[in-house]
């Protein structure tokens, strides 16, 4: 199977770090770079997380600083969920891996432009740096096979009753997306919120005995405790479903609907108003995860962690 060329841009964040996990070590994915944004920590906190991940487990992808602020409206951050450095919990030794020069947005240009149209973004965090790259240079948009984010929800948010975090940190940006025209396929927390890292699934992985399941586990029993402000028990590994669906689209369930983001300024900022029911009758511009075999899910996430040294 030919391998499935992505970009993963993040705001590395708990979820964030398993996701990378995953995406660099599948034997059916490519991980060509990482691009990093403000989103659950400004940027001066996810963007050495991400390296810090990186460095700990050999990950030699390289990695960009993009924008580190929202395009219109005021920054919000998660140090309620996430805590004051963005990734709570793992100590890691000190940081030597270096960012690339060249800025994420123009990484994400210049890579784009210089494809054959065969690479799928995967954004885990707000849409800031995608949709920034779209404005910059239209031209990227037909280059782009797919975008599968993780973002919004058919239902409840969880940062507003209305909007899900990485939507409502960047409406606007999330607008730019959802109405590119590029294909998107949206797993929201629907979906996500299932994906629980709870205290069976972090033995099961800490049980593997290398780093990377060592780290799954020092990760992920931070967000045991933290992520009781979303009425949850355990961590949703949200960000991993995103990656999963690259190599696994058969373990979900979806369809097909228009989707646009809630601009207005009231309670419904930033909700991603998905016309599951079609009663609008208009274009079906989004594929949206309802459901995923967590079985399977899981299966993948073990079988990819068992594969560093
Ligand atoms: O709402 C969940 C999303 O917000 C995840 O991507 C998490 O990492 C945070 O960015
Ligand atoms: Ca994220």
């Amino acid at each position: 199977m030919e391998k499935r060329k992505m970009i993963l841009d993040c705001d590395t964040g708990h979820d964030d770090a398993i996701a990378l996990m995953l995406a660099a070590k599948h034997p059916d994915i490519d991980l060509l770079g990482v691009t990093v944004v403000a989103g659950n920590q400004t940027l001066d906190k996810t963007l050495p997380n991400t390296l810090h991940v990186c460095q700990h487990l050999g990950i030699e992808v390289p990695v960009y600083g993009g924008m580190d602020r929202p395009m219109v409206r005021d920054q919000v951050v998660a140090a309620d969920v996430h805590g004051k450095s963005g990734l709570d919990g793992p100590v890691f030794g000190e940081l030597t891996r270096k960012a690339e020069e060249k800025h994420a947005v123009s990484y994400l240009i210049d890579t784009l432009m210089a494809s054959d149209g065969d690479i799928t973004l995967v954004p885990v965090g707000p849409l800031t740096n995608i949709a920034m790259a779209m404005r910059l240079e239209p031209r990227i948009i037909p280059k782009i096979r797919e975008i599968v984010l993780m973002g919004g929800a058919v239902n409840l948010g969880n940062t507003t009753p209305s909007a899900e975090f990485n939507i409502f940190v960047d409406p606007e940006a999330a607008h730019v997306v959802y109405s590119s025209g590029v294909k998107v396929t949206m797993m929201g927390l629907d979906l996500t919120n299932t994906a629980l890292a709870d205290i069976h699934i972090i033995e099961r992985m800490e049980a593997i005995g290398n780093k990377a399941g060592k780290l799954f586990g020092d990760i992920m029993r931070f967000t045991l405790r933290s992520q009781a402000v979303n009425g949850l028990t355990a961590g949703p590994v949200h960000d991993v479903t995103a990656v999963a669906y690259l190599v696994a689209p058969e373990i979900y369930v979806t369809k097909d609907c228009h989707a646009e983001i809630d601009l207005s300024k009231g309670p419904s900022y930033g909700r991603t108003v998905c016309d599951i029911n079609d009663r609008f009758h208009l274009p079906k511009n989004v594929t949206v995860g309802l459901s995923i075999d967590l079985d399977k899910f899981w299966d993948i996430v073990e079988d990819t962690l068992r594969r560093y040294e």
